[in-house]
């Protein structure tokens, strides 16, 4: 399939920004990012591509139908990636509504909008036309000690978060079962690397650490999850939206369990060596009251993704983490508007008046 023209929805936030980033390096598409610049979207994540000619930005939320119809007919993308989501799981107990809304609803208004365009398209562009749904392995809900979440996994999500993207997963089968909308759908598990908004727990972490800060892990520090490199995750979403079978699901993930104190520990251990004017670092780790409904393990089976379409992550674990602690080391601009809350600011001086 060849691509000109791609729409990548929450194109501002962290991994979208990296596909953003990685594809104008890597291909001659025109992309067009349609973002709400939430407080997790942030412009000067796309600096690099900035004045690349092939790449735009809008300000548009998801949940606008006009809107999003709109910038469709305008833009007549041969695909739409969507990434556009509340992400964060903390957030999603003590604010539910805001899940629902873009999760779910959006997903919905935006599934209505591409299908409108996708009808009208002729025979050779609608046959080529795709929708990548970007999810995540929480739908899946926790495992025991054994085991690994595939693409047969029944759907079982804990978290407010975990349901609303469950949710937009089965409206995106939906809409190809019964409309025919060429969809595929990734689900992939826990990302970390540059540019990631500092209420996850890596940048957290790594910016708490360097400030002589308390790290704070939740519970007893023991629940695992499956780490991957954000770029690896970039190039898994390119592979699936380039090759892979319409109407099908693939899981992404990086073969990288750990538990969260091996996570900190290894942070810690990182800066002791990269930052040592605010160590030792461990002393710092605090543990604090364990999150409702924690989901114990996470783990990824993608063996689909690498026999069928031969996708390999390019990063393991430990040259990932070294790569993104220099990078937050490298970067106190981007850490200091972000949280300064200056980032907020950039939007109207940089972008208010860019249109695709
Ligand atoms: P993020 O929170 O960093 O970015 C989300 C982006 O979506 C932001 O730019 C935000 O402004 C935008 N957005 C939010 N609501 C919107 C709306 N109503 N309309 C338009 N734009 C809106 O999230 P992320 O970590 O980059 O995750 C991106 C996607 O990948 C999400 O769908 C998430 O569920 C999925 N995912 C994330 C991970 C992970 O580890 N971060 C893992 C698997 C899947
Ligand atoms: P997070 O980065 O929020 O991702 P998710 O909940 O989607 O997996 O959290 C990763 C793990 O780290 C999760 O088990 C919760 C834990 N955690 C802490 O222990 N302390 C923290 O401050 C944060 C943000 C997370």
């Amino acid at each position: 399939m060849t691509l000109k023209t791609v729409i990548v929805t929450g194109g501002a936030g962290f991994i979208g920004s990296c596909v953003v980033r990685q594809w104008l390096a890597e291909t001659d598409w025109r992309i067009v990012v349609l973002d709400k610049l939430t407080y997790a979207g942030n412009v000067e994540s796309l600096a690099p591509v900035r004045d690349n000619p092939r790449f735009s930005l809008e300000i548009i939320d998801i949940c606008d139908a006009p809107a999003v119809a709109g910038l469709i007919a305008r833009v007549q993308p041969d695909a739409i990636v969507h990434l556009a989501a509340e992400s964060h799981v903390d957030r999603s107990i003590t604010g539910p509504g805001a899940f629902i809304q873009t999760n779910v609803v959006g997903t919905y208004t935006l599934l209505e909008a591409a299908r409108a365009y996708w009808r009208e398209l002729p025979g050779d562009r609608q046959a080529a036309f795709r929708f990548h749904h970007v999810s995540t392995d929480e739908v899946y809900g926790s495992l025991g000690d054994e085991g690994a979440f595939s693409e047969t996994t029944a759907y079982a999500p804990n978290s407010p978060y975990s349901a609303s993207k469950a949710g937009s997963d089965q409206l995106v089968r939906a809409w190809h079962h019964t409309y025919g909308l060429p969809v595929v759908t990734t689900n992939c598990s826990n990302n970390y690397g540059p540019y990631h908004f500092p209420e996850k727990l890596i940048p957290l972490m790594i910016l708490n650490a360097v400030a002589g800060k308390p790290l704070p892990v939740y519970g007893d520090g023991l629940n695992v999850r499956d780490w991957l490199f954000v770029e690896d995750h970039a190039r898994a979403i390119r592979t699936v939206l380039e090759r892979g079978r319409v109407g099908e699901t693939y899981c992404v993930g990086g073969r990288a369990e750990r538990t969260n104190l091996d996570v900190v520990h290894t942070l810690c251990d990182l800066l002791d060596e990269l930052h040592p004017s605010s160590g030792p670092h461990r002393r710092l780790i605090t543990y604090v009251k364990d999150r409702p409904g924690h989901d114990r393990r996470y783990a990824i089976d993608c063996t689909k993704l690498e026999t069928e379409l031969g996708w390999r992550q390019q990063e393991s674990f430990e040259t990932g983490l070294r790569k993104t602690v220099q990078w937050y080391l490298d970067n106190p601009e981007w850490v200091r508007g972000v949280t300064s809350g200056d980032y907020r600011r950039w939007i109207e001086t940089q972008y208010s008046t860019r249109s695709a």
